[in-house]
């Protein structure tokens, strides 16, 4: 079998890695890392993670592109994509897991005034400020996928009221499900805590701008761990700096690092971390990438392919 690692938007310590993984699930391995291609015609299967555009059309035998991350707007947006290439992004515990550990992290963080308890810190202030029980706060995900799901049913553990929007109805149980145009408004108007877990596409570029956010209630907090396309910036910033927005954790951007000079760096109620959320990892990804290109192979279509008309 062989693979080429195309990944430059992954940490260059990754593709020895993927080799070591691979090399011992399947020994005869030839595992190619970009820009050492070989010859283009051999390759079989592509590892792609943020590879340059216009690059993964150079391979005429390829049989499948497998994206090691969940959202794939990066690749789907890329002019030379090569359509008619099976593409299968990553579903895999390690991710799903890590992204969890996120929401529930930053959920918890709001949900028990952390922010305020901090500044409380910093005045030197004994102030034992009362919190709600879990049961009335009001959690809402935008997106109920793979990741909203699990991270839903952690946050049920706690005893959250969880609400979903979508695409399509949903029923998770304990989950009260809204979906589509008509109920966005009524899905934000119950919603303190919002987080976006979509995937980045035409009809979610820019879903939390000011009409977005003015629906959510006085006070509310939102946590993106998408995509930075999905936050209109500067309607976040506004509705901050009002004081209806209480506070944002912000893991993706529109320009990514972050640019020095962005507000966000220093907004004394934007909480930033570097599109951390949810990672990548090979140890738990292997196997399962394996497995797809088994199937592949076998002429059995593998699981988790992109749906190029519905762009996720
Ligand atoms: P997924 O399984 O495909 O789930 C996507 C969810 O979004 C589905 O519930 C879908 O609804 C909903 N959705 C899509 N388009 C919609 C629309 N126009 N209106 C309403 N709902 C819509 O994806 P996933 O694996 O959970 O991943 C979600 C996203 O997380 C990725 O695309 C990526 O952008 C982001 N992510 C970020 C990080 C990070 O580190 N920051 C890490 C991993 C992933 P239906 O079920 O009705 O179709
Ligand atoms: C990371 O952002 C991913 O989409 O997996």
């Amino acid at each position: 079998v062989i693979v080429l690692y195309n990944c430059p938007g992954m940490m260059s310590e990754d593709a020895p890695q993927w080799r070591a993984l691979l090399t011992r699930l399947v020994p005869d391995i030839d595992f190619r890392v970009w820009p050492d291609i070989g010859r283009a015609e051999e390759i079989e299967f592509i590892l792609a993670w943020k590879h340059k555009p216009g690059d993964l059309k150079r391979y005429p035998n390829a049989k499948a592109i497998f994206w090691l991350g969940a959202g794939v707007d990066h690749l789907v947006k890329d002019p030379d994509l090569p359509r008619q290439v099976p593409i299968v992004r990553l579903v895999d515990d390690g991710l799903t897991r890590s992204m969890t550990e996120y929401v529930v992290q930053h959920v918890l963080h709001y949900h028990r005034r952390q922010d305020e308890f901090d500044a409380l810190q910093r005045r030197r202030e004994w102030n034992q400020l009362v919190y709600p029980l879990a049961r009335h706060r009001k959690v809402g995900l935008l997106g109920l996928g793979v990741l909203g799901s699990d991270a839903a049913e952690k946050l049920l553990m706690f005893g959250f009221d969880v609400a979903s929007w979508t695409r399509s109805p949903k029923s998770l149980p304990g989950v009260q499900s809204f979906h589509g145009e008509s109920g966005f408004l009524p899905f934000l108007k119950r919603t303190e805590i919002l987080v976006c877990i979509l995937p980045l596409t035409p009809e979610t570029t820019g879903i939390i701008d000011a009409r977005t956010l003015t629906a959510l209630p006085q006070g509310a907090f939102v946590i993106n761990a998408a995509r930075g396309g999905h936050v209109v910036d500067a309607d976040l910033i506004a509705a901050l700096d009002s004081g209806h927005i209480a506070g944002a954790t912000l893991d993706v951007f529109h320009e990514e690092p972050l640019p020095a000079d962005h507000p966000y760096w220093v907004h004394p109620k934007v909480r930033v971390t570097p599109h951390v959320a949810g990672q990548t990892f090979a140890e738990t990804a292997a196997a399962g990438i394996l497995e797809g290109m088994q199937s592949i192979s076998a002429g059995k279509p593998p699981k988790n392919l992109v749906d190029l008309t519905k762009g996720y």
